[in-house]
């Protein structure tokens, strides 16, 4: 199957009280691992990228290796851009094949959010592209933007419906306190937030910040409406850790043939793990794309 855009995805997802796991991949093997832990799942997938990821290795290529393996894989599988705040960019991977995008203008005020995300989705909507967008702002580090904890701020319930209606954004990442990267203590989740924006819009919530949660505190958001939930800096450890321990197992080891057969399974094990929290196990024939 071609790659799908992840919006009927989402939108089954709500509905039917599941999850769907963003994985952000960043070598050919991840992207690999993350596929094969889908189909071993049954479970649609969306892969994503970063605009660093994009930069380090051409969009070209991701998407090419994207749609190869969407093309092989038994499960439904989209390719999103994950926080992007370049229009150009954004137009660019559009154009070279992804099936879904990130407009991250959570750094303005709400106007000019509303504007720049309405653009954007003006244009994916004719391209049948899904569009995601940020109100509050997520905590934590992810590439180069970095947002204090003291600056981090939870989305208003009222302004994400009043958005959602103006913008027509058919997905919605509402800050709810998790934060990008692995958490100093427990995260702080305001699941009471999450209940009030979800009774105000009908769209499928994103919940970003994936790493760290611990397992009840996943299962809760998702039941309260996050339909996809993004994980990176776990997925990224469990890669690096895996190489780091057979440099060191085996200093004289030199073919990334051989130590990227582990790295490939701590991935792809922390990937089946995810989504059998989000529960989109056996879910990858829950919409027909025929
Ligand atoms: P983590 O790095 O905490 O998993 O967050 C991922 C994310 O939200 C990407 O947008």
């Amino acid at each position: 199957m071609a790659l799908v855009s992840s919006t009927p995805l989402l939108i089954e997802a709500r509905k039917n009280g599941y999850g769907i796991v963003a994985c952000n991949v960043h070598t050919l093997e991840m992207l690999q691992a993350v596929v094969e832990a889908a189909e071993e799942c049954s479970a649609p997938l969306i892969l994503q990228t970063t605009v660093g990821t994009v930069k380090h290795l051409g969009m070209d290529y991701i998407v090419a290796a994207a749609q190869t393996a969407a093309q092989k894989a038994s499960v439904p599988i989209a390719l999103h851009l994950d926080h992007c705040q370049e229009f150009e960019l954004i137009v660019q991977c559009m154009r070279a094949g992804y099936t879904s995008v990130m407009i991250d203008a959570s750094m303005h005020p709400f106007e000019e959010n509303v504007k720049r995300t309405k653009h954007v989705v003006k244009i994916a909507k004719a391209l049948g592209v899904n569009v995601e967008a940020e109100l509050g702002k997520v905590g934590g580090v992810e590439d180069d933007i970095v947002v204090d904890e003291k600056d981090a701020m939870l989305a208003d319930p009222a302004e994400c419906a009043e958005f959602v209606e103006l913008t027509g954004v058919p997905t919605l990442a509402p800050a709810i306190g998790t934060a990008h990267g692995i958490y100093k203590g427990e995260p702080n989740i305001a699941f009471d937030r999450i209940s009030e924006i979800a009774r105000n819009v009908s769209v499928p919530l994103v919940l970003h910040g994936g790493s760290g949660i611990p397992a009840e505190q996943v299962k809760r958001c998702v039941s309260l409406g996050m339909a996809k939930m993004n994980v990176a800096t776990e997925l990224r450890n469990a890669f690096s850790g895996s190489i780091k321990q057979s440099f060191i197992d085996n200093p004289t080891e030199l073919d990334p043939r051989k130590y990227m057969v582990p790295a490939k399974e701590a991935v792809k094990r922390l990937a089946i793990e995810k989504i059998s929290l989000c529960g989109s196990v056996g879910k990858a024939h829950a919409i027909s794309f025929k």
